[in-house]
């Protein structure tokens, strides 16, 4: 079952083609050079970039593998959460692929794509496990008891995890998306420093990172001068360290033994290199996407419209752009 997906809900548009699961194509072409200059993404300007992109990217993805869209079963794209002027470009075409070839096409919630692009790497991983979603928008402790049932552990109370790097990558005058720009300004310092780690009563699974971007402002402006890449090292860690101790404890309070990272943060080196050294202490297996596929992509959205297209779970062609879509 060969399957066309479309990602367009933030900065980058995307468009992959999957077979049964595996990944023949996959393209994303990033629109966030355009956006560095505003310090985040501009909604009217992502938009107008998607539409100008997306048909030269559906095009490139059939020449990379040789297909035609006549040889394409299934379309599908990002429904949401996103922004409603980017999802809506991705859905139309997708939408339109499906009509004018008479083909189903599914509309695909972007927080199980990033969950299902494990399976990419692991198309063996079976529920129940825990998921870390960490993104831009997102920072949750998840079970995942079905393929499609998802119960909330814990959640940030205020930022999330990205949110956090790319603020404080911001302070450090670092540039934009923060997360690989602390992740390389940390390599050449150590994490000296002490910010905080809230919420660390035993039970409790959610998270607050707006006290330590708070915490970094106000260290940066009494220690003018500081090494940049011993803060960044020293945020890097505090961060990674919430992540990484309430996601194996609270795995551990619900006797799972498997957690899967989902979400653009999943990319991080320290984060893997953490969690893989507290899974073999704990005796749980930890999954990780392929790196370039926890940034937002195509590949993991084609991956959850296949588990969907298993079931002959198909999309109406009313299907709308959902902004604040939920698990
Ligand atoms: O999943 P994603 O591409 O988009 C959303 O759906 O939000 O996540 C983007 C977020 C950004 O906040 C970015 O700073 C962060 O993921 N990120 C990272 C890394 N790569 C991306 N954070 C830490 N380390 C990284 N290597
Ligand atoms: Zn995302």
């Amino acid at each position: 079952m060969k399957i066309l997906a479309i990602e367009s809900s933030c900065d980058e548009t995307a468009v992959a083609i999957v077979e049964d699961g595996h990944v023949l194509s996959s393209l994303v072409s990033s629109q966030i050079d355009i956006h560095k200059k505003y310090g985040g993404v501009v909604p009217e300007i992502a938009s107008r970039k998607h539409l100008e992109i997306v048909d030269r990217l559906v095009l490139q993805a059939m020449e990379e593998t040789d297909l035609t869209l006549e040889e394409i079963d299934i379309f599908a794209a990002t429904m949401g959460p996103g922004l409603v002027g980017s999802l809506l470009i991705g859905l139309s075409v997708a939408k339109g692929l499906a009509i004018s070839l008479n083909r189903p096409f599914i509309g695909v919630n972007h927080l199980y794509g990033h969950v299902y692009a494990n399976l990419i790497s692991y198309p063996e991983l079976r529920q129940p496990f825990i998921v870390l979603l960490v993104s831009g928008g997102h920072t949750e402790i998840l079970l995942m008891e079905e393929w499609n049932t998802v119960e909330m552990v814990g959640k940030t109370r205020d930022d999330a995890a990205g949110e956090a790097f790319d603020k404080i990558s911001r302070l450090l005058g670092l540039g934009y998306p923060g997360g690989p720009e602390i992740e390389k300004a940390a390599r050449g310092g150590s994490p000296i420093y002490s910010f905080p780690r809230p919420l660390q009563e035993k039970g409790n699974y959610d998270f607050s990172f707006s006290g330590l971007k708070t915490s970094v402002l106000y260290f940066l402006q009494r220690n003018p001068g500081v090494s940049v890449e011993d803060v960044a090292a020293s945020a890097q860690e505090a961060i990674v360290d919430s992540l990484v101790t309430k996601t194996f404890d609270a795995a551990q309070n619900l006797a799972v033994d498997k957690i899967a990272f989902a979400g653009g943060v999943a990319a991080n080196f320290l984060l893997r290199e953490r969690a893989i050294e507290m899974a073999s202490k704990r005796g749980i297996r930890v999954f990780f996407p392929p790196i370039d596929m926890c940034t937002d992509n195509a590949a993991m959205i084609a991956v959850a419209a296949y588990e969907k297209a298993k079931r002959r779970l198909y999309s109406p062609l009313s299907t709308n752009a959902v902004p604040y879509l939920s698990l």
